[in-house]
C-alpha cells in the first residue's frame, strides 16, 4: 500500500510502501518542464503516458537481461520499484547531434556519432546540471572507476536495445538520458524513467520530432505525440 511521500521531483512523486521498506511507488505527474524548470506547463494524461511507456521499456530491457529498479506498473499513473539511492549523474548517450551538444560544441543537428558519445552531467538543479568529466564524477559522487566503467558499458548496451525497440516502432533513437541507483546491497542498477521526456525520438519516415522537443520548441501536441509512442510500442513490443 502507498505510504508517506518521500520526495517530489519535477515529473514524479516518490512514496514509501507500507508493506515493504525496500520498495517505493513512483507516481508520474502531468507536469512538463524544460530548461531546468524555466518553461513549465501541465498536460492532462502525460503522467499516465510516461508511466505506461516507461513500464513497457523497462519490461523490454528485462527481457534483454538488463537489471533495473522496475518491478511493475500498479495502475495508470503509478509503478512499483525497488528502492535505490540515486547516483547524482545524468548519463547521456548520443547517436546523432541534437539539443545541447549542437549549441555547446557548434555541431550541426543530425550529425552521426559512431561510436555514440557518452556525456556525464552532475544532477544538481541549483547548478543547472553541468557537464562534468569522469574525475569530477569520482569527486562528486561515491562511484569508483570500475563502477563508472560498468555504468558506461550498461549505457551502451541499453542504447543498442533501445535502438532496436524504437526502430521496430518506426522511431530513430537520437539521444537519451539514464540515471543509475544503488540497491541496499550496493549493486548498481538502471533507475528513474525512460520516456519521451528523457529520449529524443525522430519518426523514421518523416523525420518528425516525437518527444519532449515538441514542448521545448513549441512544435506540436505533447499528448498526441506521447500517445502515438505508446500506441506504437504496444503494437510492436507485445508482438515479440
Ligand atoms: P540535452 O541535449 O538537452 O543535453 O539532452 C540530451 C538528452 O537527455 C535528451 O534526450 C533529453 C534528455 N534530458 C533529460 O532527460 N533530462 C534533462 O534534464 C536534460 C537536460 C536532458
Ligand atoms: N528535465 C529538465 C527540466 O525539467 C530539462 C529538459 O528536459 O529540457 O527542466
Amino acid at each position: 500500500m502507498k505510504g508517506s511521500l518521500l520526495y517530489e521531483g519535477k515529473a514524479k512523486r516518490v512514496y514509501h510502501t507500507t508493506d515493504n521498506s525496500d520498495r517505493l511507488i513512483l507516481a508520474y505527474k502531468d507536469d512538463a518542464t524544460a530548461f531546468n524548470g524555466k518553461k513549465k506547463d501541465e498536460f492532462t494524461g502525460k503522467g499516465r503516458l510516461n508511466n505506461l511507456i516507461t513500464s513497457k521499456v523497462f519490461e523490454y530491457l528485462h527481457q534483454q537481461n538488463i537489471t533495473t529498479h522496475f518491478i511493475e506498473a500498479l495502475n495508470d499513473k503509478e509503478q512499483l520499484v525497488n528502492q535505490t539511492t540515486i547516483i547524482p549523474l545524468e548519463v547521456v548517450v548520443r547517436n546523432k547531434a541534437a539539443g545541447s551538444i549542437t549549441r555547446r560544441l557548434g555541431i550541426q543537428e543530425k550529425t552521426s556519432f559512431i561510436p555514440p558519445i557518452i556525456e556525464l552531467f552532475y544532477k544538481k538543479d541549483e547548478l543547472d546540471d553541468p557537464l562534468i568529466n569522469d574525475i569530477h564524477a569520482y569527486y562528486l559522487t561515491d562511484i569508483t572507476e570500475q563502477e563508472l566503467t560498468f555504468i558506461k558499458q550498461q549505457a551502451l548496451a541499453i542504447n543498442e536495445h533501445l535502438k532496436n525497440l524504437f526502430r521496430s516502432a518506426g522511431l530513430e533513437l537520437i539521444d537519451f538520458k539514464l540515471e543509475f541507483g544503488r540497491l541496499p546491497d550496493g549493486t548498481i542498477v538502471l533507475s528513474d524513467e525512460i520516456s519521451p521526456d528523457t529520449c529524443r525520438l525522430w519518426d523514421i519516415e518523416t523525420g518528425k520530432k516525437m518527444d519532449k522537443d515538441v514542448f521545448r520548441e513549441d512544435i506540436g501536441s505533447l499528448i498526441d505525440t506521447y500517445e502515438m509512442i505508446l500506441q506504437r510500442l504496444e503494437e510492436n513490443v507485445c508482438a515479440k
